[in-house]
């Protein structure tokens, strides 16, 4: 199978994410369209989205995954990113290296296992390695119990658990990647990338 992949600008991708957020009712809060272009306005980043034909019309492509990473700074003026950066401080190496967050990102449910996500992450290892990003750190929960599974069959590692009060589910799991040079010769998605217009 080859993917099909989109690669955004900031503002329309921005709007990209607030729109297919709104498939997603397992995401308490999903991200306004504002709030990406917020994050990301001054920073490294990527919007990424994964297209695929409708089951019963197969002329029509619709987006059905998504994922948006950016650089991560060892000194954070947005206090959410200072907060992360601390709760990283002794797992993260951030001294002279460049660090990327993969922030958010998820598979429609009637698309899941069916390969988006991998290509997904893929391509984004394949444009931090190309801008000299060395390692990619992701947040998820304890009880996002597919997200973990995919994020380990993805080569990530658990780097910390945060034991949340108010029971397992919520605890914190931080998982990071080494994007070593060789890694994206070992990439397995065969993908076409097109670039989305502003
Ligand atoms: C996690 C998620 C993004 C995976 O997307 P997907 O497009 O179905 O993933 P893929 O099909 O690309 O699978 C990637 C790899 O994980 C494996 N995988 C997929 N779902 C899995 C599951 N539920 N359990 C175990 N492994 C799984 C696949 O086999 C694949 O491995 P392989 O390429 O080595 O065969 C999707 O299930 C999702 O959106 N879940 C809800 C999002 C969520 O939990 N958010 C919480 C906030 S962090």
């Amino acid at each position: 199978m080859e993917y099909l992949i989109k690669q955004y600008p900031l503002e329309s991708g921005a709007l990209e994410i607030q729109y297919i957020e709104e498939f997603f009712g397992e995401f308490p809060r999903r991200k306004t369209a504002a709030e990406v272009v917020g994050r990301l306005a001054d920073r490294e980043s990527l919007i990424l989205m994964a297209e695929s034909a409708l089951p019963d019309d197969p002329s029509t492509r619709i987006p059905v995954a998504y994922k948006v990473v950016h650089e991560l700074r060892a000194v954070e003026a947005d206090p959410k990113l200072r907060d992360l950066v601390e709760r990283l401080r002794g797992c993260i190496d951030f001294d002279g290296r460049k660090v990327l967050y993969s922030w958010i990102g998820a598979t429609r449910r009637d698309w899941r296992g069916q390969g988006h996500f991998r290509a997904l992450t893929e391509q984004s290892e394949a444009w931090a390695v190309a801008l000299g990003f060395q390692e990619v750190v992701v947040k998820t929960k304890n009880k996002f119990y597919d997200m973990r599974a995919v994020l380990a069959q993805l080569g990530f590692d658990v780097v910390k658990f945060e034991r949340h009060a108010s029971g397992p589910g919520e605890s914190k799991v931080y998982l990071s990647k080494q994007l070593l040079p060789d890694l994206v010769a070992g990439h397995r998605s065969r993908r076409t990338v097109v670039h989305a217009g502003g």
